[in-house]
């Protein structure tokens, strides 16, 4: 063969390679289960509404797809007294709202659930807990690696995580113990001090590694993508930067309004609800440096640079930055929506925001000068998560002559939620014989030729704190760098004499109030 059949030759296999991209990980390799130790997992709060809702459904999903280890046990404790049977049959009656129950399955998984009713202010109840748990390895061979998930209020997380340790169960490898890791919901804390009193609690008797501070946002497919989207391709990361782009919109829109959880949000509002975690992960993904390895405490160090770089809010000029805003009552598809004030157990002179809006710059080469638009608000018109990064206007139009209208820049969105998928929209020619430009997209949907299971965010949870992989979950000090910038704003957002004039209330399905700008 000649040098040009050759060179054929490998144009064609370099086409036939690029339109055939599935050439990836079995879906097995991706779950990653087959690295996993035995163990037994420990729900504090089992009767609770997280573990009904979302830890049960989870657990049970993994083990339908076989992302369990080969032996587990689940033990679920709670104030409550019940017997195994009766855990089980809520258990089952939580499976059953769901559309996962599988009835040939749940037999053998419902042999894994056990149950013990705790007294979370009693030593001697968690010491009693350890004998049935070092009695339950040696029935079922768990080797003693446990977690403990705290699906608790926050404010038994530090005693409870105390009494865990105090009953000798933090220590690892010690009295029969294997590995042990503790699982933490957010809010980690409500400010810097808070975040640092409770930080120091569990820190008595367990150590960072064994720490698993959740940010579920974290866990979502098209969130882990992101690093994947801007260090595994090289077309992007050159144009990442100040040069060319001209904003970032970071949205996390709701539908939903308080639902039942309003004893903990009128405290708490959308600042530290959405923003002092979900929102700043989103950030910090989207403008951290590439870490040198895609290796846990390597993408860790890299978000806190992100952290520290943001550039404080002026307080004096606080509302130059931030809009607040809470929903009024409307009716919606003519039904009628309470405002937020009249939901059962919001103060009715609540002051509590359900929306922000924050303009937020990062003060380092990459990123100086580029606004970052952080949204998030409940009962808006749509639920939508979504970072759009909008580049800038092509620096010449030499089509205003004959167009006489100015070009829209190009944008790139990571879709989240609805739609997970990446979608960049340029400009192209009008099909016809005028000449006129129309905006066009390139669309990835996310899951395009992927037949396998797509964990949901609990599962990938689960999974990761059983592998011991703490990569997406936050580290202690991102925490802090977190509250530190956010603690001022509060503050200054809660105890400003003008408080209530700020805030303004927005309708109900509408996109909330008027917004900051990004210029
Ligand atoms: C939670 C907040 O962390 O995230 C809730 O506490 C919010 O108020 C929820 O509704 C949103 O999560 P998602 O995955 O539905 O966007």
């Amino acid at each position: 063969m000649d040098d040009g059949v050759n060179n054929q030759h490998v144009i064609m296999d370099e086409i036939i390679e690029a339109s055939s991209p599935d050439i990836g990980l079995r879906t097995e390799e991706c779950l990653g289960v087959e690295r996993i130790d035995p163990c037994t997992i420990v729900i504090l709060g089992a009767t609770g509404d997280l573990t009904a809702r979302k830890l049960i459904p989870a657990l049970f999903n993994l083990y339908l797809n076989d992302g369990l280890p080969n032996p587990f046990h689940i033990v679920g404790c709670g104030r409550t007294k019940l017997s195994n049977e009766q855990f089980r049959g809520k258990m089952k009656n939580a499976l059953l709202t769901t559309n996962l129950m599988n009835h040939s399955k749940w037999p053998s998984f419902a042999a894994a659930l056990s149950y013990r009713s705790v007294d979370y202010g009693d030593l001697t109840s968690f010491i009693s807990l350890a004998v049935f748990l070092r009695k339950l390895d040696q029935k079922y061979n768990t080797k003693g690696n446990r977690i403990f998930y705290l699906a608790l209020p926050p404010s038994l997380y530090k005693d409870v995580a105390q009494m865990v340790g105090q009953a000798g169960l933090s220590k690892e490898m010690e009295n029969n113990n294997g590995w042990s890791r503790l699982v933490v919901e957010k809010p980690f804390g409500r400010d810097l001090k808070t975040a640092v009193e409770l930080d120091r609690g569990l820190h008595e008797y367990f150590q960072e590694h064994q720490i698993f501070r959740i940010d579920h946002y974290l866990a979502k497919e098209t969130v882990q993508n992101i690093l994947m989207f801007r260090f595994a391709n090289a077309v992007f990361e050159p144009i990442w930067n100040r040069r060319y782009i001209d904003h970032v919109n970071i949205i996390a829109s709701e539908t939903i309004g308080v639902e039942h959880r309003s004893g903990y949000y009128d405290q708490a509002g959308v600042i530290r609800d959405m923003f002092q975690n979900h929102m700043m992960q989103l950030l910090a993904l989207t403008a951290m440096e590439a870490p040198s390895q895609f290796e846990t405490e390597r993408v860790r160090d890299e978000k806190i640079k992100v952290f520290r770089s943001l550039r404080p809010f002026p307080v004096d000029k606080l509302y130059e930055h931030i809009v607040l805003g809470q929903y009024g009552r409307a009716d919606i598809d003519g039904k009628p929506v309470q405002a937020y004030r009249e939901e059962p157990g919001v103060s009715p002179d609540s002051l509590t925001p359900t929306y922000a809006m924050m303009k937020v710059f990062i003060d380092n080469w990459r990123w100086q000068g580029v606004p970052f638009m952080l949204t998030s608000g409940k009962r808006l018109a749509g639920k939508l998560t979504e970072i759009a990064i909008q580049f800038k206007e092509v620096p010449h139009s030499m089509f205003r002559q004959a167009l006489g209208e100015t070009i829209a820049a190009n944008r790139l969105t990571l879709g989240i939620y609805p739609e997970e998928k990446i979608t960049l929209t340029f400009q192209a020619k009008t099909t016809g014989a005028q000449v006129c430009l129309r905006t066009v997209t390139m669309d990835f949907p996310f899951h395009q030729n992927y037949q396998g299971p797509v964990l949901d965010a609990y599962e990938k949870v689960l999974i990761d704190c059983m592998l011991g992989d703490q990569m997406l979950f936050w580290r202690q000090d991102g925490v802090e760098h977190c509250w530190s910038f956010l603690t001022p704003i509060i503050n200054e957002c809660e105890t400003c004499g003008n408080r209530a004039e700020k805030l303004q209330i927005y309708e109900p399905g509408s996109w909330g109030p008027r917004a900051i700008g990004s210029t």
